[in-house]
């Protein structure tokens, strides 16, 4: 313990432990359902919450693909090596138990789609299908690739094309309904978290931050 609070020092901790400690603490993930095609045009899906949006100019999404335990590479990084493209489905509410059955470790040949009960659509941008169930689907190509020692490599992807279903933005406000989106983000454990507890907080300007000091400090 220290001043309350207790210290962990990473470099004395197992790979699994920092694993869990990072997951139940960076919350809530967002969850990004990935599609690709393998180069014989098999359709592979996976969920990964390490994810996130890291740039808007240029806009850059990046999930964080972990290889097996025997060191081979998931399907999803294999199929992104080998065409280069993926689609980043937004997981809402009702769709999150086929999402993870899109998790299980089926073989190669499997279409995780299928088994999870979920709907291909052709791509716009990329060769790869979105999920018609999804309310937001960002297309990509792969931007860069960094390897991060044996076991993971994060994958930055340059966003070509996004579909978001009707009734969930106003095109030229561009305005997306947080409520109707209704996404889901994954917490420590099996833990996740529904998006349903909002409110707005917009950050004042110097000018409107000082006048309610001097209103504090008055008044
Ligand atoms: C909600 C959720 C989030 C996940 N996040 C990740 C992740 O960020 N990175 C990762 O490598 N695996 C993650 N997984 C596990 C993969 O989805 C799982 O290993 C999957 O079988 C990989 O499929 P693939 O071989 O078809 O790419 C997650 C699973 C779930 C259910």
């Amino acid at each position: 313990m220290s001043g309350g609070y207790h210290h962990f020092d990473f470099a004395a901790l197992s790979a699994r432990d920092r694993y869990k400690l990072i997951i139940g603490t960076v919350v809530p993930r967002p969850i990004a359902l990935v599609t690709t095609r393998g180069p014989d045009g098999r359709v592979n899906a996976a969920p990964f919450s390490f994810f996130n949006s890291l740039s808007a100019d240029p806009p850059i999404l990046a999930i964080g693909v972990e290889n097996h335990a025997d060191m081979s590479f998931k399907d999803t990084a294999r199929n992104i090596r080998m065409t280069e493209e993926f689609t980043v489905n937004i997981v809402d509410d009702a769709m999150v138990e086929a999402m993870n059955i899109c998790a299980v470790d089926f073989p190669p040949e499997v279409d995780e789609l299928t088994m999870a009960g979920l709907t291909a659509l052709p791509g716009t941008h990329v060769g790869c299908p979105r999920i018609a169930e999804a309310p937001a689907a960002f297309e990509c190509r792969r931007h860069l690739t960094l390897e991060l020692g044996r076991s993971r490599e994060i994958v930055l992807g340059e966003v070509k094309g996004l579909f978001l279903r009707d009734g969930l933005v106003d095109p030229v406000t561009k305005h997306v309904d947080q409520r109707g989106l209704d996404a889901v983000g994954r917490m420590g454990g099996h833990g996740y978290a529904r998006t349903r507890d909002l409110f707005d907080l917009r950050t004042p300007s110097l000018a409107e931050w000082t006048a309610a000091c001097r209103v504090g400090r008055t008044g």
